[in-house]
Parts: C-alpha cells; structure tokens; sequence
C-alpha cells in the first residue's frame, strides 16, 4: 500500500524570464527539480515516481535525475499543465493513491505528503490549501462584482492527492468535455466528488518569478538548509 506521484515539469518558465526551463536553476546549490524530487524519494510511502518533462528536455530531465531510485519514468508533457499530467496517467500502472504536485514547489514537507496521504485513504479527493490572508473580490472589467467572506476563502497548493479511479475518471471526463482546469481538484470537483481540505504550509510556495528565488533563499536560511 501506497501511492504514485506524478510531477508536472513540462513547462516552458516563461514568468521566469531565464533562457532555460525554471526548475533547472540552482537555489543554494541544488536544482529545484531535485529538490522537489528528493522529497518524494525519501517518502518511504511514495512507490514511483512519474516526470512529465518538455518534448526538448525528456533526455536532460532522465540524465538529470537518475540517481533518484524511485524515479521509473520520464513521459513527454503536453501544451498545458492538465496535458502533461493526462499523458503520465496513460501510463500508470496500478497503484493505490495518485499525488500530483508541482515540480516548481520545492519546500513541500515530508510531514505535509505524509499528512495528506493519511487522509486521501480516508476520503479519496484531498488537497493542500492555506487560508488566504488577503481579502478577496470579484472583478470584472476593473468593477468589483462581489467581495468574499474570506473566513472562507483559501488558496490551494499542491500535492493535490486522490484515489486512482477518481482522478483517472475525472481526466478522462475533462478530456472528453474540453475542459481545462487551472488545478487537478476541479476536474474531481465537475466529475462529482466531494475534494477534502487539509492544512498546507506558508512556505510551500510555487517558484515563478525572480522574487520568489529571494524568498526561496530566506526559506532555505531559516531553515538551517537541511530539514525538509
Ligand atoms: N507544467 C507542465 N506542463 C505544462 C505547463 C506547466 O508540466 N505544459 C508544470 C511546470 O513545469 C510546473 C507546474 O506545471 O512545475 C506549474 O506550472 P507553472 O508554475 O505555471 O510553470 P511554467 O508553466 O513552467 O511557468 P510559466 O507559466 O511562467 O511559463
Ligand atoms: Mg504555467
């Protein structure tokens, strides 16, 4: 019993600004890709590992990460992030519980993944997310529609982990009806199934532009560079 993870690091970087794929920068030494991969190998609950890298960058990715054991796969990723991850599940074989989460989210914690996993056997649809700290409104062509109550308002993160059936399912139903999704819990959502919060983490930021490789160095500062 365990589960599969699927890393999305398909994408071109383009806030980013650098001539190369953002997850091949350095944060103190140490790829972003390898620092989110190294998480996940250490998890002894993580079965496999799945990398959808760039068409361009398969061989790279698998040179690059091929001392990770749990690594057994490097699929070519699509046009969008929703692509890339379709194509990795074409290609799994069985496995319990499915985890996706960015390669750009380096600071994902052993105990958040554990956490999660924990409770994806108890409710099939579980997701990371963070209370937003910003008071949240609707706007349409610069007019503000409608303001939130932002006790209930939360921004979510990734791992976003579920039960097999229910996230290939709900693939397979976005892929049929052309919806894209701007994460992995609304396809589950328009398929149906209830998607359970769980506390995630302040620093598990998404890398996607210059400033956040400041606050990615502050982060790796606090945290004496070795915990994760
Ligand atoms: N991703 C992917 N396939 C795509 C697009 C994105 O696998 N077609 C991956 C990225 O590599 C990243 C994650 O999805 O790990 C989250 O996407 P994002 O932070 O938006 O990264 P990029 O798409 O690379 O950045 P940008 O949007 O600035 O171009
Ligand atoms: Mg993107």
């Amino acid at each position: 019993m365990g589960f599969t993870t699927i890393i999305p690091a398909a994408g071109q970087g383009k806030r980013m600004g650098t001539e190369i794929n953002k997850l091949f920068l350095e944060v103190d030494g140490e790829t972003i890709i390898r620092r989110t991969v190294s998480v996940f190998q250490e998890i002894e609950k993580c079965e496999q590992i799945f990398i959808a890298a760039h068409p361009n960058e398969v061989h790279l990715m698998e040179e690059h990460l091929k001392d990770f054991s749990k690594v057994a796969g490097v699929i070519p990723g699509g046009k969008e992030r929703q692509h890339s991850i379709n194509e990795v599940l074409k290609v799994l074989i069985d496995t319990e519980v499915v985890m996706v989460h960015d390669g750009a989210r380096p600071f994902i914690t052993h105990e958040k993944i554990n956490q999660l996993y924990q409770e994806t056997l108890k409710n099939n649809a579980v997701i990371l997310a963070v209370q937003a700290k910003d008071t949240i409104k609707r706007v349409i062509d610069g007019v503000v529609e409608e303001t939130y109550d932002r006790a209930t308002m939360f921004q979510v993160q990734t791992p976003q982990s579920f039960s097999r059936n229910v996230i290939l399912q709900a693939y397979n139903l976005a892929e049929k009806d052309g919806f894209i999704g701007t994460d992995d819990a609304s396809l589950v959502e328009r398929a149906g199934y209830k998607v359970h919060i769980t506390n995630g983490d302040y620093d598990n930021i998404k890398i996607t532009t210059h400033e956040d490789l400041i606050i990615a160095d502050s982060i790796l500062e606090r945290r004496g560079n070795c915990d994760v």
